[in-house]
């Protein structure tokens, strides 16, 4: 046995010095390491000696592999370059810059999110979810919104089960913290919303920011302070902002707030569609009878709320005509943010 691991070594020995190419260096590896070859053969041969022998014998094995493995790898590192050499000056060219690995970033509906996030948490408010599959109670009944209101119907609202929607809003997390919480509060909630609805300004699924705040004697002045300052930071110091008288089941008094158009900076254009103003988002006073739902005494309490679309913020922001593109994942539009 230990001559024919003298003659193994002696016959590698020989052959490896005679190898030129990545070829013949893997079919001398398989002729000495492969399944079939000499050093598993030999180890399979062990098993007719002794146990006193087979120690001595298995330890000069392992020598020969581990002697093979060495000058094997040493081989390879010679033969790849000379091998890469060979396949042309071009397979090289170390004048050519370097290729930069290409990194991601984040979603621009992400980034403005993220963005909107940080001015809020900037005035106090924290940060609450709720879910996306929401029951009915939540996403209408307790926001006021009674059982044939327009809002519930089928054409807008995603429905899973009779009693189970898929949010429409953000607004039924304002219940879910009432609930679970006592005033005085104040928080924003944003998160996936879903509307069957599809065209240049419409996607079934976009983003919202909700925001309430409930206190002793919160006015109508802490509301406007408050998107004002929200406001400015987004789209700029510049941009005036108006309160239009609106409705929301859940607000009494409600308004939508529109800024001077960022596009034609308030001349008119088709994005205002010629009036100068854009409606940016809903708000209002909180209506006493939500607070009837969560059990607030609305002599004691009152609050403010506001929900605003994201999509739409980082349309006007970015002059992004068509909200579907926010959702193809074309990098030629993602890799502009
Ligand atoms: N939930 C409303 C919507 O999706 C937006 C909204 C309006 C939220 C007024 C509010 C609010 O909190 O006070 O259209």
């Amino acid at each position: 046995m230990l001559e024919k691991l003298e003659l193994h070594r002696r016959d590698f020995d020989s052959r490896i010095g005679n190898v030129t190419t990545p070829d013949q260096l893997k079919q001398l590896r398989t002729d000495f390491l492969g399944k079939k070859g000499c050093v598993s053969l030999a180890l399979k041969e062990l098993r007719e000696f002794s146990p006193g022998e087979k120690r001595a014998l298995g330890k000069h094995i392992n020598d020969l592999k581990e002697h093979i493995e060495l000058l094997i790898q040493e081989k390879s590192a010679v033969v790849q370059e000379s091998s890469d050499r060979a396949a042309g000056s071009d397979a090289f060219d170390l004048s050519l810059p370097g290729r930069r690995e290409m990194d991601g970033h984040l979603h621009p509906i992400t980034q403005v999110m993220e963005e909107l996030i940080a001015i809020f948490v900037g005035l106090g408010f924290s940060v609450e979810e709720g879910p996306e599959i929401e029951s009915d109670y939540y996403n209408f009944e307790a926001l006021n919104i009674p059982k044939d209101h327009p809002a519930r119907d089928m054409q807008d609202t995603f429905y899973v089960e009779d009693e189970v929607v898929l949010r429409t809003h953000t607004s039924p997390v304002q219940i879910r913290v009432m609930e679970k919480r006592k005033p005085p509060l104040r928080f924003i909630a944003p998160g996936r919303v879903y509307r069957c609805d599809s065209d240049v300004s419409h996607t079934p699924q976009f983003h919202q920011v909700e925001g309430l705040m409930v206190d002793r004697s919160v006015s109508f002045g802490h509301l406007k302070g408050i998107m004002d300052i929200f406001l400015h930071q987004v789209f700029g110091k510049q941009t005036a902002l108006r309160f239009r008288p609106s409705f929301f089941p859940f607000t009494c008094p409600s308004a939508e707030v529109d800024i001077q158009c960022v596009i034609c900076l308030g001349k008119g254009c088709r994005v205002c569609k010629q009036t100068g103003w854009v409606e940016i988002l809903g708000a209002g006073m909180v209506d006493p009878a939500v607070f009837g739902f969560v059990g607030y005494d609305p002599e004691e309490w009152t609050g403010l709320a506001f929900g605003l679309g994201i999509e739409r913020i980082a349309m006007l922001k970015y002059g992004i005509n068509d909200i579907r593109l926010f959702f193809e994942n074309d990098l030629r539009f993602l890799r502009q943010f």
